[in-house]
């Protein structure tokens, strides 16, 4: 993480400024980050500031964690293989990543991954620095590897989309692929990337539809048993944003495997 990004980051939990203690780096590998205010000190550990831990975690998102840890080594080349059916996922997720409108700003991805989305991001006309935040301390190191090796300019969060560390107004984009399905809770997400976005912001939400979800059912036994044989349908969650945000817009994309919902904070 650079020194220059605390400046972005705020108590989870209270959104107060963060006060860094390290070494005296531009780049924080270790060190820690205090809320003066609930007194709670977040550590830095491998340039990674960590704002939960796994056993704090509840409910889906303690599960899902903990599953994309196990998946992490797999994620990528599994994510290109489902693709292959999707329509390709180069094609594919630079169509989500072109609704983008960073104007060459600040763009946070919410959930990242091991960073897929990355490629069609670092250095693409209109995108600024880029962020990134996974509540899987797994995903994030294999995306930590991606960005080391390309020299790509990210830095990376763990933490929680229901809580995230930002300041408000913070970022020109936010966008999530990919796990707000499953989160414990899909109004407080919204809420948080509608918060650290700016006035003018569009934000852009993909993730699968009923269909998608009935694929997964099929193809993998575990699926199921996250939710302890009591999935309810998916539906797209146009319902929980707030009446305030203009231009809200669902489309089905990925050959209708997946919903994209967009709108503007005002
Ligand atoms: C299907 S993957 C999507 C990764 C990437 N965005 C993509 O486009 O492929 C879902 C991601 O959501 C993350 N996730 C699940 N629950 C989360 C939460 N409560 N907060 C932040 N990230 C979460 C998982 O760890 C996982 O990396
Ligand atoms: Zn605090």
């Amino acid at each position: 993480m650079k020194t220059t990004s605390v400046d972005l980051l705020a108590c989870p939990a209270c959104h107060n400024s963060l006060t860094l203690t390290l070494d005296g780096n531009t780049l924080v590998e270790s060190g820690s980050l205090l809320c003066e205010i609930c007194g709670k000190d977040y550590p830095i550990e491998k340039g990674i500031p960590r704002f939960i831990r796994l056993e704090e975690l509840t409910g889906l998102n303690r599960r899902f964690a903990r599953a994309y840890d196990w998946i992490s080594f797999v994620y990528r080349p599994a994510s290109t293989f489902l693709f292959v059916f999707l329509g390709g996922e180069k094609r594919q997720r630079r169509e989500i990543v072109n609704r983008l409108e960073p104007n060459g700003g600040r763009v946070l991805e919410v959930s990242i991954g091991p960073g897929v989305n990355l490629p069609y991001l670092v250095g693409a006309p209109g995108v600024g620095q880029v962020y990134g935040l996974d509540i899987s301390l797994g995903q994030l190191q294999r995306c930590q590897n991606l960005t080391r090796r390309r020299q790509w300019p990210v830095d990376l969060f763990l933490g929680n989309a229901e809580q995230l560390p930002f300041k408000h107004g913070a970022f020109e984009s936010v966008f999530h692929i990919g796990g707000i399905n499953f989160l414990n809770d899909k109004r407080k997400a919204i809420e948080e990337m509608i918060r650290v976005a700016k006035p003018g912001t569009k934000i852009v939400i993909v993730d699968e539809t009923e269909k998608g979800a009935v694929v997964y059912r099929r193809t993998s036994p575990g699926f199921e048993r996250m939710f302890d044989g009591k999935r309810e349908a998916i539906t797209v969650p146009v319902d929980l944003v707030p009446s305030n945000m203009q231009q809200v817009r669902v489309d089905h994309v990925w050959r209708g495997y997946f919903y994209c919902l967009e709108f503007r904070k005002p």
